[in-house]
């Protein structure tokens, strides 16, 4: 009989632990940490260049200062480790006339980049959902 309720125990501890979250990884190490996001700015910095749709806006951006501040804005909004030091999306944004449609083409380039890395749909997902409210933000129209 003790046996018995042992056993019980033991299958109860191993459903319960079954059923509870392990520790889940953060969106920021499921976008491959401080390397991945790295990575991830970068390819999207290569998407922008070759994408005509929207490569003008960009004419006379300081392209290493909007790199390092888009790699810190995507480390802090996936829970990373750090702390976004650049203007509000709104000050940044306000004198291109950014349309649905240029809005749209990055965000194509963005998910083209994080497939060829290979970031699970979940993650990609749970990225895009952060951005989105942004938008209101960044586009005019
Ligand atoms: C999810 C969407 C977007 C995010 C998260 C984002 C993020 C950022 C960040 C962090 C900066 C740097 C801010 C600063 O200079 O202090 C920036 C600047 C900039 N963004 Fe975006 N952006 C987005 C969409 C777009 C779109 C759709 C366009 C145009 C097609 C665009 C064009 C620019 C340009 C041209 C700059 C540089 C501004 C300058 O040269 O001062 N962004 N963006």
């Amino acid at each position: 009989m003790t046996q018995f309720i042992a056993t019980l125990v033991m299958l109860c501890s191993l459903l319960l632990g079954g059923c509870s979250q392990p520790n889940k990884p953060s969106l920021y190490q499921q976008l491959g940490g401080a390397e991945g996001i790295a990575a991830i700015t970068d390819g999207l910095l290569y998407e922008i260049e070759h994408d005509q749709r929207i490569v003008h806006h960009f004419a006379d951006t300081d392209i290493e200062r909007f790199r390092r501040l888009l790699a810190e804005q995507l480390c802090e909004l996936s829970g990373g480790p750090c702390v976004y030091s650049g203007g509000t999306m709104q000050q940044s944004h306000s004198s291109f006339n950014i349309s649905l449609a240029d809005y749209d083409a990055l965000v194509d380039g963005l998910i083209k980049v994080m497939q060829r890395q290979n970031i699970s749909i979940s993650a990609q997902n749970q990225l895009l959902a952060l951005l989105a409210p942004m938008y209101k933000d960044i586009s005019y129209r």
